[in-house]
């Protein structure tokens, strides 16, 4: 899967004859998984129409500060279009058009949109060899540069004039390449492992039978899904569920009880970055698992259980240098007992869900957390979607790995 999935990627056209290539751009960006808004010099509709482009983006096309085709003479709001983006890619980008970048000229909606856009942009330039290699484009690469913006060099071969050097815009797939490979270099989890627990252990009785709970795993799943949408290597293992995940970056490892859990984890931790234990794991497991389903005879039956081992416990006692995270699912004295657990399992952050709040916990969507570090600050959240808890809460780590 692309990074550039759901992501919301502008390109940008000025009028140069690679402009043709713009459509292939645009299609490869879709294919990715992306979002495309294009928005173009008045100039560069002499080399590729609007149409071609508004059809595979499936997007209005922006050529204009106001509709021209509009009687009503509606605004194209460039601040918007800016705010709207999550990458902008101007390709081509002509001497023209990196020059009035370069110096904060505006008049035209690509101009404006790039003054004000706050997200990364890149830009591809595209010219003939000689005004290339000229000085004044030189100096605007290097100021745009400066701003931060990043420029996606040109290669060497034919150009339209018939002569051959350096000046041709970057090929489509190299333009993807390069902006997925610079988004996936500033991930904050690159190279880090991540090691997750989520969904329910069952603890046989006999064959046919369990102790098991209503964990559905889908908080495990989402920070699996946030960590590794970050950059991380992934290793999710999870107790039975319904939960689905298709990311090349985790790596599923499915489990039923607590024994099965204890030993994978085991197996991934030392090479992890990070833990983060969101499974519901029996604490108590029958002492005696009958090998033949068990018949009924008298009118009460019992079973005996024994304490499975805490897998959570474990980490702390052996950590090095992982970060360590744990739950903790209460119903009383939740703040008193959630610092007991992160001082007892020697955890770096513990995530309170309390079972009085409405909308937390087992079988629901949403989850309303309180986050205990530490060193004891306290940071509470409203309720929120699992998937948004999970956001918050690879965003506290980050935050305390920087600290
Ligand atoms: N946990 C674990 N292994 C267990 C039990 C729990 O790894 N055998 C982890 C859970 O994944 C969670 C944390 O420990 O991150 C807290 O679990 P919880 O059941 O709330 O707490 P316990 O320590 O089991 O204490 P108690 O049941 O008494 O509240």
């Amino acid at each position: 899967m692309s990074i550039l999935k759901d992501k919301n990627i502008l390109l940008g056209i000025t009028a140069g004859i690679a402009a043709y290539k713009s459509a292939s751009l645009v299609r490869l960006f879709i294919k990715a998984g992306a979002n495309v808004k294009v928005v173009m010099t008045p100039a560069s509709k002499d080399f590729i129409t609007p149409l071609t482009l508004s059809t595979l983006s499936k997007n209005p096309v922006y050529s204009s500060f106001v509709d021209e085709d509009d009687d009503n003479e509606v605004w194209n709001n460039h601040v918007e279009l800016g705010l709207w983006a999550d990458y902008f890619v101007i390709a081509p980008a002509t001497a023209n058009t990196m020059a009035k970048m370069a110096n904060g000229v505006c008049d035209n909606i690509l101009l404006a949109t790039y003054l004000s856009a706050k997200c990364p942009v890149y830009f591809a330039p595209a010219m003939d060899l000689d005004m290339y290699k000229h000085q004044s484009t030189k100096a605007s690469f290097e100021k745009l540069t400066s701003y931060g913006n990043k420029m996606i060099p040109a290669g060497t071969g034919e150009l339209a004039s018939g002569l051959v050097g350096e000046g041709r815009m970057a090929e489509p797939e190299d333009i993807i390449d390069f902006v997925e490979n610079d988004i996936l270099s500033q991930l904050p989890f690159r190279g880090k492992q991540v090691l997750i627990t989520a969904g329910p252990t069952y603890e046989a009785i006999d064959p046919v039978r369990f102790i098991g709970n209503h964990s559905s795993g889908k908080m495990g799943f989402e920070i699996a899904r946030v960590a590794a949408n970050l950059g991380a290597k992934v290793v999710l293992v999870s107790g039975p569920t319904h939960q689905k995940i298709n990311h090349n970056s985790v790596n599923v490892i499915p489990v039923i009880s607590a024994e099965e859990m204890y030993d994978e984890v085991h197996k991934y931790f030392k090479s992890s970055d990070i833990a983060i234990l969101s499974a519901a794991v029996a604490d108590y497991r029958p002492k005696f698992v009958a090998d033949k389903k068990i018949k009924k005879k008298d009118t009460t039956f019992s079973i005996e259980l024994e304490k499975t081992k805490d897998i959570l416990k474990s980490l702390g006692d052996i950590k090095a240098h992982q970060f360590l995270v744990g739950f903790a699912l209460e119903t009383n004295n939740e703040l008193e007992h959630a610092k007991e657990k992160l001082k007892s399992k020697n955890l770096d952050l513990i995530v309170l869900n309390s079972l009085k709040d409405k909308g937390a916990g087992f079988g629901v969507s949403t989850n309303k957390v309180t986050f205990i570090t530490s060193s004891y600050d306290i940071i509470e959240h409203p309720l929120k979607s699992k998937a948004e808890v999970a956001e918050d809460l690879i965003q506290q780590i980050l935050k305390q790995l920087h600290a």
